[in-house]
């Protein structure tokens, strides 16, 4: 048998070494070694060999935005949402959807190939949805982009939101949003709940929730939102975004909910980059981490997956679209220090995260999409530490993106010519 592409001789991040043979979009055979003929040989000896990165939660139509129409003094949340709001008013289709393309090409060098993103429906131009529809029809032939149809200012506190919303699904939006904690009222956070759920229910779509992003220990729209999965049989197809007010929650209270969130198959979705640079602004000291029980949920069987949020725009000014940036601060803020939770990390922003999406395409086995990404470490462990140059970049059975590898070049006299920080375990 002939193929079209092979990797040869890459680390798996399940340890096993392993050439892999892709034909058309297809990986066609993994096995310890192949010697049929194929249309180019990637050697990776040596490098990790992984499923593509897949980001369950961003905001593209607010990315590389920074500084439009100014930058966000304060630092928190609520003065990010008003700043996008200023900034809602002007933009127009044409820098939505370029700032989104410029975006997906960084994401394609960084191995990023699926990505969840929320899009604005409190606009009655709906622009930036119209934008990121053109968007993934654009980028479908080598990344999976989801849309969520996000009610940022609240489904009921905007006079508009809840027609908006239903107009953004009804033009093709694949996820129902919402933010509970955004509402007048603690009781209209649960209605929102309530109905985008009905919602998701009627047309069969999966749920993405912002999720009492807050440091409100009494923000507990997640109990709801368990409550309506569970009521509605939406099993495995919601997922509960951010969840930052349960860092301060009640353990008794916490040692309820989180079972009730198992018994839904709700999914959570932290986004450590972002909850620990906007959370804790009111605290003195000790001041809280901005993050949920990662570890605490994982525990008993809850899907949890790393999402990024937010690159260079009113809410973030940093990032790169790198998911192993997000892995790295995560397992700090998470304390998930351990070789099996560093581990663990990688597979979040990875096949857990593609689980999440639904993505069951995604994966590295026979059978599955050959979309795949090598790196230059030699573990997953390694990946997560060094946060490593992506070597190459497979979607659909194609290189999208390749870059050599790169050791340092010394000039100190007796030391080597050159140095490598990679450092197998
Ligand atoms: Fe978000």
């Amino acid at each position: 048998m002939a193929f079209d592409l092979i990797i040869r001789g890459g680390s798996l991040p399940d340890g096993r070494v392993a050439d892999i043979g892709i034909s058309g979009e297809t990986i066609a055979a993994i096995e310890p070694r192949l010697d049929a003929p194929a249309g180019r040989i990637i050697d990776a000896t040596g490098d990790l060999v992984s499923a593509p990165f897949v980001d369950p939660h961003f905001h593209m139509d607010a990315t590389l935005s920074y500084g439009i129409p100014r930058i966000n003094a304060s630092g928190t949340l609520l003065e990010g949402i008003s700043l996008w709001g200023e900034l809602k008013k002007v933009m127009t289709f044409e820098e939505v959807r370029d700032r989104a393309l410029a975006y997906c090409d960084w994401a394609v060098s960084m191995g990023l190939l699926a990505i969840r993103t929320h899009v604005d429906t409190c606009d009655d131009r709906l622009l930036g949805v119209e934008a990121l529809l053109e968007v993934r029809k654009l980028v479908a032939p080598y990344i999976d982009l989801q849309l969520v149809a996000f009610p940022q200012d609240g489904l009921y506190r905007d006079p508009t939101a809840r027609q908006n919303t239903i107009r953004a699904l009804d033009m093709g939006v694949d996820v129902v949003g919402g933010i509970p904690h955004f509402e007048r009222t603690m009781a209209d956070g649960r209605r929102s709940v309530t109905e985008l759920c009905e919602i998701a229910a009627e047309r069969g779509l999966p749920v993405d929730m912002h999720c009492d992003e807050t440091d409100d220990p009494l923000s507990r729209h997640i109990e709801q939102l368990a409550y309506e999965t569970q009521r509605l049989g939406l099993h495995g197809r919601v997922a509960g975004s951010h969840l930052t007010s349960m860092h301060s929650m009640d353990n008794y209270y916490v040692s309820k909910l989180l079972p009730l969130i198992a018994e839904a198959g709700v999914s959570a979705i932290p986004n450590p980059l972002i909850n620990i640079m906007l959370q804790g602004r009111h605290d003195t000291f000790p001041k809280r981490r901005g993050l949920t029980r990662v570890k605490e949920m994982q525990a008993l069987g809850i899907r949890v997956g790393w999402g990024q949020d937010c690159v260079l725009d009113p809410w973030y000014s940093l990032g790169t679209a790198d998911m192993l940036d997000v892995a790295f601060m995560g397992l700090h803020v998470a304390q998930m220090s351990s070789p099996a939770d560093m581990h663990r990390c990688f597979e979040m922003v990875t096949t857990v995260n593609a689980e999440i999406m639904g993505l069951g395409h995604l994966g590295l086995a026979v059978g599955k999409r050959a979309s795949l990404v090598v790196l230059d470490a030699g573990n997953a462990v390694e990946a997560v530490r060094l946060r490593p140059d992506r070597l190459y970049v497979v979607s659909r059975g194609k290189v999208v993106a390749e870059r050599g590898k790169r050791d340092t070049a010394l000039s100190i006299p007796g030391r080597p010519a050159s140095i490598n920080r990679r450092h197998h375990l």
